[in-house]
């Protein structure tokens, strides 16, 4: 009934500054983050199996976070150096980044904050600028990770008004407040001293219809495609979003899914076939594409 090929399949990709870099994450073991200048490196192999989409996620410096998360918006920031020279040497590989401030705010925070409130409308103002920065630089797919409410309109309207019809919006639509992004956290240096609690904006992972009203809002505000994050435990959230809607339905292996399989694969609890095991149940359920960190290894297999 159900089967997976390498067109399924988007690839994450961390960049970090310095050169000659490829350094392997403590707490993601076989992930790499790549300097600019090493990235053909990753990209290469991934176009060679054929994989059709890569997502650049930045390791931003300490030194250049703020509380405003500035550095989204300079146009040599690590996403969009890294956007322009994999469209210059891999023209046939597409190119996804994510529209958040996490990756450059000092508090970990996706968007501006106040007391410890995230400001909802003042970051979305924020967070279209990044867009256009970003589509700017030849990105084809932009992926708001942010999961403030109305970013998906004012994102459409920003890249339609400058001239970026033909750039699609894949909305993290129904993103929960999860355990499981931990080890990303730490891969992109977002990881704060104590826990950070996203609850105000992300997800209840008591709540499944919201999914369906979260869904609803960012298709009716111009989403090209959705996103149900994280995956293992919510498959029953890709089936209903699959069951309601008719649009295509992608999922996130996020990192702490990874760093549990790969952790079982290492010690020997687990086998190799687990991985795949775990794709096809999200094929099962209704996704239309995965973003994994396996992307490389099982576009190889099969
Ligand atoms: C944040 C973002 C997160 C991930 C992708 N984009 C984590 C977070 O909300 O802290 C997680 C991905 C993963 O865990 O693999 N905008």
């Amino acid at each position: 009934e159900n089967n997976i090929s390498v067109n399924d399949l988007i690839l994450p990709i961390f960049v970090t500054e310095g050169k000659n870099k490829i350094e392997e994450i403590k707490t993601m073991p076989g992930i790499y983050r790549y300097s600019i200048d090493k990235i053909n490196n990753i990209v290469n192999k991934a176009s060679k199996v054929k994989i059709p989409l890569v997502a650049i996620f930045p390791n931003t410096p300490k030194s250049k976070k703020d509380i405003f998360g500035s550095e989204a918006l300079n146009e040599n920031n690590l996403v969009c150096r890294a956007i322009r020279k994999i469209k210059k040497n891999n023209p046939e590989i597409g190119v996804m980044a994510d529209v958040a401030l996490d990756p450059y705010t000092s508090h970990g925070h996706d968007g501006i904050i106040n007391k410890k409130q995230v400001l909802n409308d003042e970051t979305i103002k924020i967070l279209s600028k990044q867009a256009i920065i970003q589509a700017e630089m030849g990105c084809d797919v932009i992926a708001p990770s942010d999961m403030m409410d109305g970013r998906v309109g004012i994102i459409r309207k920003s890249l339609d008004k400058n001239n970026h019809k033909d750039v699609q919006i894949l909305s993290y639509s129904a993103k929960y407040a999860s355990s499981f992004y931990g080890p990303f956290r730490n891969a992109i240096g977002s990881k704060q001293k104590s826990k950070i609690n996203k609850k105000t904006y992300q997800m209840n992972y008591r709540n499944s219809e919201e999914a369906i009203r979260e869904v609803a809002l960012d298709i009716k505000e111009g989403a090209d495609f959705v996103m149900i994050k994280p995956g293992l435990p919510y498959l029953d959230i890709i089936k209903s979003v699959k069951d309601n809607f008719k649009i295509p339905v992608f999922v996130y292996q996020v990192s702490g899914e990874y760093s549990m399989i790969k952790n079982g694969i290492k010690t020997g609890i687990l086998d190799n076939e687990s991985i795949i095991e775990s794709l096809i149940s999200f094929k099962r359920s209704g996704a239309s594409a995965i973003v994994t960190y396996f992307a490389l290894d099982i576009a190889k297999k099969i």
